[in-house]
C-alpha cells in the first residue's frame, strides 16, 4: 500500500502571460529592489493579489540575528492577513534579484513559507495560484499549494 500524489507545474513565456500576472510581476520585481538582504544577497519580492482586487507586497528582511529574518512570501501574506483579516489570496508572484547561481531553474517558496502558504489557502478554502520568475527568466505557475506542499500540517 502507497499514498503517491503527483506535482505539476506549468511554464510559461512571460509575454502570453494575462495582464494583471505581468503588473504583479513588475510588483514583485520593484518590491525585490527594497529587500533588506546585506547577507544573502538574494533579494526575494512577493506581490499577492486578493479576490477584492488588492495587492500586497513583501520582500526579504534579513537581521543580523539570521534566524530572527524573514522570507518575501510571509512578509507579504502576514501583512495580507493583518490588513485584511477576512481577505481571500487568489494570485501569489515571485522574483528574485540576485547575482548568485541557483541550482534549479528557479526558486519555489521555502518549506516554512509553503506551510504558511498551505495553512492560509485550507482557510480560506480557494487555492492560491502562484507564478514565479525563474533565474532563467521563464514563469512557473502552479495551481495550488499543494502541488508544491502535497502534505501540509494540520491539526
Ligand atoms: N528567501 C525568501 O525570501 N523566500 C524563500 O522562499 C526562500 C528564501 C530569503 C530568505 C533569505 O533572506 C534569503 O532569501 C536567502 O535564503
Amino acid at each position: 500500500m502507497k499514498i503517491s500524489k503527483q506535482c505539476e507545474v506549468l511554464l510559461h513565456d512571460e509575454e502570453n502571460l494575462a495582464e494583471n500576472i505581468i503588473n504583479l510581476l513588475n510588483d514583485a520585481n520593484e518590491s525585490a529592489k527594497k529587500a533588506y538582504a546585506p547577507y544573502s544577497k538574494f533579494r526575494v519580492g512577493a506581490a499577492l493579489a486578493l479576490e477584492t482586487g488588492e495587492t500586497v507586497l513583501g520582500n526579504n528582511q534579513e537581521n543580523a540575528a539570521y534566524p530572527s529574518g524573514l522570507c518575501a512570501e510571509r512578509v507579504a501574506v502576514f501583512a495580507a492577513k493583518a490588513n485584511f483579516p477576512d481577505g481571500v489570496i487568489s494570485t501569489l508572484v515571485i522574483t528574485v534579484l540576485t547575482d548568485i547561481p541557483v541550482k534549479q531553474g528557479f526558486t519555489p517558496p521555502c518549506g516554512s513559507c509553503l506551510q504558511v502558504l498551505w495553512d492560509i489557502q485550507n482557510r480560506q478554502k480557494t487555492p492560491i495560484e502562484i507564478f514565479i520568475k525563474g533565474a532563467d527568466n521563464q514563469i512557473y505557475s502552479v495551481n495550488n499549494v499543494n502541488q508544491f506542499l502535497p502534505f501540509g500540517f494540520e491539526l
